[in-house]
C-alpha cells in the first residue's frame, strides 16, 4: 500500500487544551529516535479552526461545532481524494472529533461500499448534543456517523441554531448514516455514559474488553473482529491513545485506568493492518502537555511506525 500522511492539528473538539501538538509531539519522538520516518511519505496539513478558542462559545452542548463543521468539509475532502487516487490516508489528529471527518471523507470515496469501522478507545464517542455531559465534539464522532440523536435519552434542551448546525454535521456529504452501528466494533471501551449504554444494548454493538484483550491475544482477536464484520468492504481503524492504561497515558486529555498494555496495542493493531480490507488508520488525543517527557507520542509512534511497516509490506 502507499501511504500518505494526513495532518489534522485541530483541538476546538476536546475539553483540555494541547491535543492540537499532538502531531508534532510525535514527529519529535521520532527525531528522538532518530527516525527517517516521516521523509518517506506524502503528507498534507488541514487547516484548523484552533483560532475559536480564543473566541466565546455559541453551542454550549455543541462547543464550536460551526468549526468542527467547517473541519469535517477539508478533512472529509481529503481522505476522500486520497482513497479515489490510491493512497492509503494515515490520519494523525489533535482530538478525537476528527475521525467522523474520516468517516465521511471514506464514505465519500465509495459511497455504495459498506464501511466497517474498529474505535480501540476508552470512550464510545457515542454522544448527541442531546445528551452530552460536556459539549465537548470528540464525544460525538460516531453518533453523528451512525446519524443518531438519541432523542430517547434527552437531556439537554437546544437551541434551533445547535438543531440546525448538528443536522449538517450528520448529513455531511449528503450521506447519512455513513456507518451502521452494527459495523462498529469497540476495543478496550470502559468509560461512558448511561445515554452511550442505552445505545449499544439497543442496537446491540459490538465490544470487546481489554480483558479480552489479554486473554485471548491479538491474533485471535483480530480474527473474531475480522469474522463479525464480514460483510463491510472495507474497514477503519481509529485509534484514541487513552485506550491504553491510565499508567502510560498521562499524555492525553481523559486517561483511564483498567487500559490496554503498550505491547497489547501494539500487536493487536499491526494485526488489523495486515487485512486486505483495511482502507484507513488515524491516531489521535496524544496531548504532549500533560505529557512527561514526551512518552504518549513516543508510544503513539511506536505502534505508527510498526502499522506502517505492516501496510508496505501489504
Ligand atoms: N463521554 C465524555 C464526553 O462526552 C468523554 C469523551 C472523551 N472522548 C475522547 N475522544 N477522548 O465528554
Ligand atoms: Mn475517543
Ligand atoms: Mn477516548
Ligand atoms: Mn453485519
Amino acid at each position: 500500500k502507499n501511504i500518505k500522511i494526513i495532518e489534522v492539528k485541530s483541538e476546538i473538539g476536546a475539553g483540555t487544551r494541547g491535543a492540537s501538538l499532538g502531531v508534532d509531539a510525535i514527529k519529535i519522538a521520532a527525531l528522538d529516535f532518530m527516525s527517517n520516518f516521516f521523509v518517506h511519505f506524502p503528507t498534507e496539513e488541514i487547516e484548523t479552526e484552533n483560532k475559536l478558542l480564543f473566541e466565546p462559545i455559541e453551542s454550549p452542548y455543541a462547543k464550536r461545532i460551526k468549526g468542527t463543521i467547517n473541519m469535517y468539509e477539508r478533512v472529509s475532502k481529503s481522505v476522500c481524494d486520497t482513497i479515489k487516487q490510491n493512497w492509503f490516508p494515515v490520519v494523525l489528529s489533535g482530538d478525537h472529533s476528527t475521525a467522523g471527518a474520516t468517516i465521511a471523507g471514506l464514505k465519500l470515496a465509495r459511497p455504495k461500499a459498506k464501511l466497517g469501522v474498529i474505535w480501540i478507545d476508552a470512550h464510545a464517542d457515542l454522544h448527541t448534543p442531546y445528551t452530552t455531559p460536556s459539549g465537548n465534539m470528540h464525544g460525538m464522532p460516531l453518533a453523528a456517523s451512525i446519524a443518531e440523536d438519541n432523542i430517547e435519552n434527552k437531556v439537554h434542551e437546544l437551541d434551533d441554531n445547535t438543531v440546525k448546525l448538528w443536522g449538517q454535521l450528520k448529513n455531511l456529504g449528503k450521506i447519512a448514516p455513513k456507518v451502521l452501528p452494527e459495523d462498529i466494533v469497540f476495543i478496550s471501551l470502559r468509560d461512558y455514559e448511561k445515554e452511550e449504554e442505552h445505545l449499544i444494548r439497543k442496537y446491540g454493538m459490538k465490544v470487546i474488553t481489554t480483558n479480552e484483550v489479554r486473554r485471548k491475544g491479538a491474533e485471535a482477536v483480530a480474527r473474531s473482529v475480522f469474522r463479525y464484520l464480514h460483510d463491510c468492504e472495507y474497514i477503519y481503524v481509529s485509534f484514541d491513545v487513552d485506550s491504553l492504561d491510565a499508567s502510560i497515558s498521562r499524555g492525553t486529555g481523559t486517561p483511564v485506568s483498567n487500559g490496554l498494555r503498550e505491547r497489547e496495542a501494539e500487536d493487536l493493531i499491526s494485526k488489523f493492518m495486515q487485512h486486505r480490507k483495511i482502507c484507513c488508520f488515524e491516531i489521535t488525543e496524544v496531548n504532549p502537555t500533560l505529557d512527561r517527557e514526551n512518552l504518549m507520542a513516543e508510544i503513539a509512534f511506536n505502534i505508527l511506525q510498526r502499522s506502517v511497516n505492516v501496510l508496505m509490506m501489504n
